[in-house]
C-alpha cells in the first residue's frame, strides 16, 4: 500500500520529506504536500524524515484515516512536483509544537 501525507502536514510544509524520496512522488499546494499513489514506491525513506509525522503507510491507517488516500491522489493530480527542500511556512514552528514534537 503507498504512503500518504497525513494532517499534520498542514500549516508545516517543511519539505523534508522530499529530500530522501528515491522517485520524486510528492505535490503539494500553498499549505502542505500531498503523496502520488501511482508514483510511490513504498520504501519508506520519507516517514522519519518528516519532523511531524505527517506521513503514513495505508496499512497503519485506522478506517477512519484512509480518506487520506484518495486525498492525496486528488490532489497530486491537480498540484506542481515539488523536487527540492522549501522552506517552512511561517505558521510551522507554532504548529509543531502544538503537535508536541
Ligand atoms: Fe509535510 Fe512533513 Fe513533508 S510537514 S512537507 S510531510 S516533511
Amino acid at each position: 500500500m503507498p504512503h500518504v501525507v497525513t494532517e499534520n502536514c498542514i500549516s508545516c510544509r517543511f519539505t523534508d520529506c522530499v529530500t530522501v524520496c528515491p522517485v520524486s512522488c510528492f505535490h503539494g499546494d500553498e499549505e502542505r504536500l500531498y503523496i502520488d499513489p501511482d508514483a510511490c514506491v513504498d520504501c519508506g525513506a520519507c516517514v522519519p524524515a518528516c519532523p511531524v509525522s505527517a506521513i503514513a503507510e495505508m496499512g497503519d491507517l485506522d478506517d477512519g484515516r484512509k480518506i487520506w488516500l484518495s486525498i492525496n491522489a486528488n490532489r497530486a493530480a491537480a498540484t506542481p512536483l515539488i523536487t527540492g527542500k522549501q522552506n517552512p511556512l511561517p505558521s510551522a514552528a507554532e504548529r509543531r509544537a502544538q503537535l508536541g514534537f
